[in-house]
Formats: structure tokens, C-alpha cells, sequence
């Protein structure tokens, strides 16, 4: 037999030297953590987001020995997203990732969005369909022909437990947290354009989603509570518990890979 001998070693699949990725909400919780991970696997990084702290970047290159680079821009300016694609080509001379992590995710304190569905807004639907779907189809399509000459093209897109299944109300009884039709729709968009698009680029770029669960953040301690125990793992996520995977359909070892959803919610969604 021996035709096994020519595989690669695991950490030659995972090795992303050489390579570029462009991450979206790069500056925020999960998309600091995906571009730590990306840059420990040796990958240089353009570091998208509004705003981008001076640190981060020096932070990323000193930690990790990475090439990391601003790119300050609004998702929701379609020209200036597809502009900022082309800089991240010419400055870097090629992209083989692009991880869609931004997401319009409002706050508390934004009128007509984490309310009773009667009082949501069109308004902030329309801008939460902006950025989380309009902004990931712009920049795929921007980046599909330098994707594409990669050799090794490869998109992540953020989605949620709630573009999968409906909110469980019985969690927010009691506190003044909600959960945006808008969000959820927005999600479950970017899910079945993920597998829209995992056919259309196929073969030349693979296509997948991650779709994480409530991660801890400060929320109520009831909903905490009440999240936790529907969770099969028994608590709500920490932000390194996206870099496995994020790490893994970034490369190749993620080679036959292509437009899956894959739930990092402990199981929440099981039941
Ligand atoms: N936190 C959770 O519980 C959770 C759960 C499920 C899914 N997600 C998804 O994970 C991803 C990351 O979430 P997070 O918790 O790190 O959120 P976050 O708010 O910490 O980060 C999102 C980042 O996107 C950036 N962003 C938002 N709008 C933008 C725009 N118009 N232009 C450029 N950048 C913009 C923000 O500045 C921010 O840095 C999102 O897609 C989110 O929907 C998060």
C-alpha cells in the first residue's frame, strides 16, 4: 500500500503562510480572537472595522510575528466596501480569505430594534440587513476573482444560532433584553447565501459558515441562568471558542469542505 505516505502533516494543512486574509469586525470580540488565531497560523491580516485601535495591530504583528494592517471602513458605504477590497489586493498582493465577521448588532439604547415586534423598525431592519447581508455579498463578490487565483480560496461567514432556529421568549421573561426579527433575518440570509455561493465559486473557493451561540457578555443574570441551562455544555461561550474552527475552514485542512453551517453553540440548538 503505502499511498498514505505523501499526506501532509496536520500542521502543514493548518500553516496559512504566504496567505492574506481580510477579516470584517476585525476590532470586535469574536473577529479579535479569528484574527489571532489566523495570524498565529502564520497568515498576515487586514484588519477591517470602523475604527481599528492603534494597539491592535503592533499587538497582533508582536505577539504573533504577523503582518497586520488597518482598514478603517463603514460596511454600510457599498463603494467604500468594495473599495476597500482593491486596497487590501494592491497593498497585500493577493487574498486568499475573507471572514464576514462585522454585523450590525445595534444596542439596548437603539429605538425600534431589541423590542417587542410591534415596535421594531423598519429602519433598523433595513440597517441591520446593510451590513450583515448586503455588506458580505458586496465583499464576495469583490473579492470572488483574487479569491478565486488563491489556489487555496477560502470565505467564512459569521451567522448565528438565530438564523437557525426561533428565539426561546421563555429566556428574557423578566429582563429588558431582546431579540431582533431583523438579526435573525439577516443570519439566516447570510447562512443560505453561504450555500448559494459554495456551489457558484466551487471549485476554486470554498464557502462556509459559523454559526455561534449567545456568547457572555454581562447579560441578566436570569437569562444567564436560564441560557445556561437549556445549553447541553451547561454556559454560554467564550470567544476562543471560535478560533478552532475559523483556524481550520481557513485552511487546508477544510479542503472538501464547502457550504456548511457549523454550530458553535455547545450544543444549544440540539434540542
Ligand atoms: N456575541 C454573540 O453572542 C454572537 C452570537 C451569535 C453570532 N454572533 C456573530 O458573531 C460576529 C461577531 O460578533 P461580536 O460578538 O464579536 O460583535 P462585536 O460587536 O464585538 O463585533 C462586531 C464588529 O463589527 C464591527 N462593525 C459593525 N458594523 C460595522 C460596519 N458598518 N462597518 C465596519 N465594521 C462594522 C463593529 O465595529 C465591531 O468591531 C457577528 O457577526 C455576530 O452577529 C455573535
Amino acid at each position: 500500500m503505502g499511498k498514505t505516505w505523501g499526506m501532509r502533516k496536520l500542521s502543514e494543512l493548518l500553516d496559512l503562510s504566504g496567505r492574506v486574509a481580510l477579516v470584517t469586525g476585525g476590532a470586535g470580540h469574536i473577529g479579535l480572537a479569528i484574527c489571532e488565531a489566523l495570524a498565529e497560523q502564520g497568515c498576515a491580516l487586514a484588519v477591517l472595522d470602523r475604527a481599528v485601535p492603534e494597539t491592535l495591530c503592533a499587538d497582533l504583528a508582536g505577539r504573533f510575528g504577523a503582518r497586520a494592517e488597518a482598514v478603517v471602513v463603514d460596511l454600510a458605504d457599498e463603494a467604500a466596501a468594495r473599495g476597500a477590497v482593491a486596497d487590501v489586493v494592491e497593498r497585500f498582493g493577493r487574498l486568499d480569505i475573507l471572514v464576514n465577521n462585522a454585523a450590525f448588532v445595534g444596542t439596548s439604547a437603539l429605538q425600534g430594534w431589541a423590542t417587542p415586534f410591534a415596535e421594531q423598525s423598519a429602519e433598523t431592519w433595513r440597517s441591520a440587513l446593510e451590513v450583515n447581508l448586503t455588506a458580505a455579498f458586496v465583499l464576495c463578490q469583490a473579492a470572488a476573482p483574487a479569491l478565486s487565483a488563491s489556489g487555496h480560496g477560502s470565505i467564512v461567514n459569521l451567522g448565528s444560532i438565530y438564523g437557525v432556529v426561533g428565539p426561546d421568549w421563555r429566556l428574557y421573561e423578566g429582563t429588558a433584553m431582546g431579540n431582533p426579527a431583523a438579526y435573525a433575518a439577516s443570519k439566516g440570509g447570510l447562512i443560505q447565501f453561504t450555500r448559494w455561493l459554495s456551489t457558484t465559486l466551487a471549485p476554486a473557493v470554498r464557502v462556509n459558515a459559523v454559526s455561534p451561540g449567545g456568547v457572555a457578555r454581562g447579560q441578566a443574570v436570569e437569562f444567564l441562568a436560564r441560557y445556561e441551562a437549556r445549553a447541553p455544555l451547561g454556559r454560554m461561550a467564550v470567544e476562543e471558542d471560535f478560533k478552532g474552527v475559523v483556524a481550520l475552514l481557513a485552511s487546508d485542512a477544510a479542503a472538501y469542505i464547502t457550504g456548511q453551517n457549523i454550530l458553535v453553540d455547545g450544543g444549544w440548538s440540539v434540542w
